[in-house]
């Protein structure tokens, strides 16, 4: 994960690093650290937060036009200050800040300890520093041309930043496995590089993804970008859909409060001009473009992680009875290391909101090199997931910055609902007239979560008797199963009370023995056919004692008398229900995480994108 900034041009670059940092900081706040370059190259880091960097370096000369930094999530060493970023070469001359893993640095350091090199931190990104400076002392190459070196001896993921007190006027920059977009600055010669677009979104419009590979030279006020093999590249630049108030909080105590309440917004622009319910038409390029070969799909698998994997299984049961295809639903993390069986009528669908965790792109990976088409279910623009997709749809949820995914998912599943009926009217699987009565249930649901919202403070209530629990469990049956799992990993995520999400049903086969006095369960008891089973499974929970919370359609007082806490939500189709029934369960873990004292856009051990295996 780890965040990084990089700024270069007439501005002092300090306060545009620290700034870009702290928009960053969702992706990692393990230790934060900055170069400067004014003359000499000044580094100050620290462990903890970027704000606790601000306090260290209160007193020292952050003065510089160059500049650097970076936001860590540890993978090799453990948050200190030694391990934190910018890391030195062996003279202190070469300065680097990573995003990635360097696989092989084992074997990289155990040469450059050969030769005589020692080092200061765990880190693998250290070795890197040392290597440059090693290419470049014993090949006499330039700065760019060490950097190429050594990278070709890397195995693994990097985005870099590299500045270098011998080189005052340059800036490096090279990706490959993790993200790094440049912004092109209003005055010649003046360039902004980040891990994602929020940093540069207050600068400039003018944005360029770089690619896998590629490698960006500043040098005297120009920028050239480079392939590993020295060929120059002409790079894309794209115009930022990105504005301030998408990045800032808005008045709401948390990011991810705000991104709770901007669900019936969200929601509205994942589907917003991409259908047409009066007639059951779809105006979705990836549809309209692959509507032959959709309609000869034998199978869909679904891949992603976390989050994404639940929005995945609420598809598998849309997918299923709209299109009738045989849906398979799969971790990212374990397809990758499988040797799954796949053929090339298999569609492959990837949905991620950050569009760069690693196990999903290396599964998508996989899936191609097996001739399976992929296709992408993405957030953030511009990203390496739908870069890698043969076709996709973006959600477009907007920046989600939380750490605990929110409108993303509700974004995806209204997506997947699309893409569901897009599939089943291209293999006529359903009428137009039951494709237009979904689409017309889904309009419907911005106004419903609209209402779903007003529960807060009787969620807030729920969240005062339940906060000092120290387990939950979540239990759903057919669409809202998937529901019960990402209700129990909101809670566990953000307040770090153990939560279990379970089929219903499957409760007797084990989890009921957890059920005493103590322990709250949260059943979705929404009106849908297995409603009288769901209830029967109240009646099992109550009947040992347990606390029961339930989730059931408005009007619905027939659990009054039976349960602890009933909360009413608005009704649509079962197949929607998900997108409803998935609010208070977010709006309970974040008031309980709150009431916790916990870090809640922020939760320990945690980042918002997971860019290393
Ligand atoms: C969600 O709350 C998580 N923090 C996490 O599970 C997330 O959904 C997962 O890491 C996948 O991320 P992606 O959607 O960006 O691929
Ligand atoms: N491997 C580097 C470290 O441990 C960077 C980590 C990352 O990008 O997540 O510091």
């Amino acid at each position: 994960m780890c965040g990084i900034v990089a700024y270069i041009g007439s501005k002092e670059a300090y306060p545009i690093v620290v700034k870009g940092l702290k928009r960053l900081e969702y992706r990692g706040y393990d230790s934060a650290g900055v170069a400067l370059m004014n003359g000499d190259l000044r580094v100050y880091k620290t462990k903890g937060k970027v704000s606790d960097l601000e306090s260290a370096a209160k007193d020292a000369d952050v003065s510089g036009t160059i500049g650097m930094g970076h936001t860590r999530w540890a993978t090799h060493g453990e948050p200190n200050d030694a391990n934190a970023h910018p890391h030195l070469s062996l003279s202190g001359k070469v300065s680097l800040i990573h995003n990635g893993i360097i696989e092989n640095y084992a074997t990289l350091k155990e040469g450059l300890e050969q030769r005589g090199h020692t080092f200061t931190s765990e880190t693998d990104t250290e070795v890197l520093a040392h290597l440059i400076e090693d290419v470049m002392i014993n090949s006499g190459l330039s700065l760019a041309d060490a950097v190429r070196a050594s990278l070709k001896q890397v195995v693994g993921a990097y985005a870099i930043v590299i500045l270098s007190k011998d080189n005052p006027e340059h800036l490096i920059a090279a990706r490959k496995g993790s993200p790094l977009v440049v912004g092109i600055g209003s005055e010649a010669g003046e360039y902004f590089f980040a891990s994602d677009a929020t940093p540069l979104a207050e600068y400039t419009k003018k944005v360029i993804y770089m690619k896998d590979g590629e490698i960006a030279i500043v040098e005297n006020k120009e920028m050239t970008i480079k392939n590993i093999d020295n060929v120059v590249q002409v790079p894309y630049v794209h115009e930022l859909e990105m504005n301030l108030e998408m990045l800032e909080k808005g008045g709401y105590d948390h990011f991810m409060l705000k991104e709770i309440y901007e669900q019936p917004r969200s929601i509205y622009d994942s589907y917003r001009g991409r259908f047409n319910a009066a007639s059951g038409t779809f105006h979705m390029r990836s549809l309209e473009e692959y509507s032959e070969q959709l309609a000869q799909i034998k199978r869909l698998i679904l891949i992603g992680c976390g989050t994404s994997w639940h929005a995945g299984l609420v598809a598998e049961y849309l997918f299923e009875d709209f299109a009738r295809l045989p849906v398979e639903v799969e971790y990212a993390s374990e397809f990758r290391y499988r040797n799954p069986v796949l053929f090339s009528d298999d569609l492959v669908m990837a949905i991620s909101q950050s569009g760069e965790t690693a196990d999903t792109l290396a599964a998508m990976d996989l899936a191609k090199r097996k001739s399976a088409t992929v296709f992408g279910v993405c957030n953030v623009v511009g990203s390496s997931i739908p870069r890698l997709s043969d076709a996709g749809a973006y959600t477009h949820a907007g920046p989600e910055i939380g750490v605990a995914s929110t409108k993303a998912f509700t974004s995806q599943v209204t997506v997947l609902t699309l893409l569901a009926l897009g599939i089943a009217k291209a293999r006529k699987t359903m009428s137009d007239k039951e494709i237009s009565k979904v689409m017309s249930a889904l309009e419907e649901i911005p106004d419903k979560i609209e209402k779903a919202l007003l529960l807060n403070d009787e969620i807030v209530k729920l969240a005062e008797t339940y906060k000092d629990s120290r387990n939950f469990l979540y239990l759903g049956r057919g669409y809202n199963f998937p529901v019960a799992l990402e209700g129990a990993l909101k809670l566990k995520e953000i307040s770090y009370i153990h939560a279990e999400g379970y089929p219903a049903a499957e409760m007797k086969h084990g989890p009921i023995a957890l059920i005493d006095a103590d322990m709250p369960v949260v059943v979705i008891a929404t009106n849908s056919e297995h409603y009288e089973k769901v209830v029967s499974n109240i009646q099992e929970v109550k009947a040992r004692k347990g606390k029961v919370i339930a989730v059931v359609s408005e009007g619905n007082t027939s659990l009054d008398k039976i349960v602890d806490h009933v909360i009413q939500v608005p009704e649509t189709i079962d197949a929607l229900s998900p997108l409803v029934n998935t609010i208070p369960l977010q709006l309970l873990s974040y008031h309980i995480a709150v009431m916790c004292g916990c870090n809640v856009d922020q939760p320990r051990n945690l980042a918002k994108s997971v860019t290393v295996e």
